[in-house]
């Protein structure tokens, strides 16, 4: 989707040549001193009773006098937040589907709030008119291909709309491979994604395989490998934005390809969903696509390990005990547990970046979208400054998470008469229960844990990858990056106050 932004009084608006005009209507009155065809239409419609005032009602208009594009929609934005601008863009599109409507004029100028509405409603837009085709030929190519933003002000709305053009990259790249079947997103090709992620500059990738996974004593990961003949591929990723002495952000995808469940087999009954169980792997893949485009001053490093949890006559049992990396031991009472078994021994490859914090994102538990649904991600972390910098992250992105508790008294399940630990402890707190046993494999490092089993993808008839949770990561990156110029910069202030009063010795 190709996006432009440009200044747009409501008069250019109206002669703008595009197939169809979206207008986003705020509650708050028009200016009596906007007269020309589309204002005139805009009040009308609204005095007339035509145009509701909840966010998200429509009025669609066809060949009206004076405006050069043929169909018009007029859709209300409530109070021109975020949240009310991506309801009506939403709701706009959907109207919007007809054949030979390749270019769209977005107007938000009537809109006082310019900044996060007008990174919303990129990302609605890009949402309503995404189409996956890559395994389906017949599918229509994607209605809305071309899209010009109009602002009152596009100087000021530059940053988000730059923003708001990587963040559609990263979802859209997170959603391409999530909605892949397996057969078509295996380790190895996802791997070759990354990759080629890597040929952009300031971008490394080193790419091991089972041999040097082995060598690292990765035992945990091995043997949910170990059933699939599809060889495990562990993705290292590197973003150097910052300084070599900056500590990087660290995220770690779960990138199951295929989750059968292993030896203790999932039942049949949408089972063809476990091909999005890499979706903590695309959204990684999804926030490097972004990170490239966006360059902020920060260092990031991704890690994906990723296999098949395949049965198998060599695949690992219920009772076999494993030695993950950390040294602990692991009795694997549920081979459908593998999740934490393949991210356990990647936290431990973790601390060697000596991380700033540490972000796992795994569709984890089942337990987790009973919790929680589809609604906010679920979030676990033992340091409460990550805590509220994800929560507020999600918050600004509109791509929400909530806190879930880590009390000790959750771990008890996991105690093992033949290891150090378990990988299961039982059906109650399920998705706590998980995370307690990753903070074992973390108990060094800042970290946080996100489940998004719940807001990965959709299921039914709109069955497909939501490109979850790449909002909120990029934005908690975006927000550590200012963070991090903000405390450098109070140390040159410091530096340059004393050099005034002439303290300073030695030569500068
Ligand atoms: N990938 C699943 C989690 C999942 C299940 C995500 C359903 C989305 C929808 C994970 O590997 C898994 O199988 N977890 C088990 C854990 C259990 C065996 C303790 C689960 O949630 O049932
Ligand atoms: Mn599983
Ligand atoms: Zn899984």
């Amino acid at each position: 989707m190709n996006f432009e932004l440009k200044s747009l009084s409501a008069d250019q608006a109206a002669v703008l040549s595009v197939d169809a005009l979206l207008v986003l209507v705020p509650d708050a009155p028009i200016p009596v001193s906007a007269s020309g065809p589309l204002a005139t239409l805009v009040k009308d419609a609204v005095r007339q009773g035509d145009l509701e005032a909840d966010a998200g009602k429509t009025l669609a208009c066809y060949k009206v006098p004076g405006i050069k594009a043929s169909r018009v929609v007029l859709v209300r934005a409530g109070d021109g937040s975020a949240a009310s601008a991506r309801k009506a863009v939403t709701a706009g599109v959907a109207l919007l589907k007809q054949p030979g409507l390749k270019k769209l004029g977005l107007v938000l100028s009537l809109l006082e709030k310019g900044g996060a509405a007008v990174r919303a409603s990129m990302q609605a837009c890009a949402d309503a008119s995404y189409t996956y085709t890559t395994t389906k030929p017949s599918a229509k190519a994607r209605a809305v291909q071309q899209v010009v933003l109009g602002v009152s002000d596009a100087t000021g709305a530059r940053a988000d709309f730059e923003a708001g053009k990587a963040l559609v990259t990263g979802i859209e790249l997170a959603k391409e491979w999530a909605n892949r079947p397996a057969n078509h997103a295996t380790p190895a090709l996802l791997a070759d994604a990354a990759r080629k992620l890597g040929r952009t500059p300031g971008f490394k990738v080193d790419v091991l395989g089972p041999k040097e996974v082995a060598g690292l004593g990765m035992g945990a990961f091995l043997a949910v490998a170990k059933g699939s003949s599809e060889p495990l591929r562990f993705i290292v990723m590197h973003y150097h934005g910052a300084a070599k002495s900056s500590a990087p952000v660290v995220l770690v995808g779960k990138g199951i390809t295929f989750d059968t469940g292993g030896i203790s087999i999932k039942p049949a009954a949408e089972m063809d969903e476990m091909k999005f169980d890499m979706g903590g792997a695309a959204s990684v893949l999804g926030t490097f696509a972004a990170l490239a485009e966006l360059r902020p001053a920060i260092n990031v490093v991704g890690l994906i390990p990723s296999c098949e949890n395949m049965p198998d006559g060599q695949a690992v049992k219920p009772g076999d005990v494993v030695t993950s990396m950390s040294g602990q031991t692991i009795e694997i009472l549920n081979t459908d547990a593998e999740g934490r078994l393949i991210l356990c021994d990647a936290l431990t490859y973790a601390a060697r970046f000596k991380p700033r914090s540490v972000i796992d994102i795994a569709t984890l538990t089942g337990a987790c979208v009973i919790a929680l649904g589809a609604v906010r991600t679920g979030m676990f972390s033992t340091r409460d400054d990550l805590a509220a910098a994800l929560q507020q992250a999600g918050d600004a992105a509109l791509d929400l998470c909530w806190r879930m508790p880590l009390d000790d008294d959750y771990a008890e399940g996991l105690k093992s008469n033949f290891a150090d630990m378990g990988n299961v402890a039982g059906r109650a707190g399920g998705a706590i229960t998980a995370a307690k046993f990753l903070q074992k494999f973390a108990t060094e490092l800042p970290w946080a844990h996100l489940d998004i089993a719940g807001t990965a993808w959709k299921s039914g008839t709109a069955k497909g990858s939501t490109g979850r949770p790449v909002p909120l990561l990029v934005q908690y990156l975006l927000d550590e990056a200012a963070r991090q110029q903000t405390l450098s910069s109070v140390g040159t202030v410091k530096v340059s106050a004393k050099q005034k009063t002439g303290k300073r010795s030695g030569k500068a």
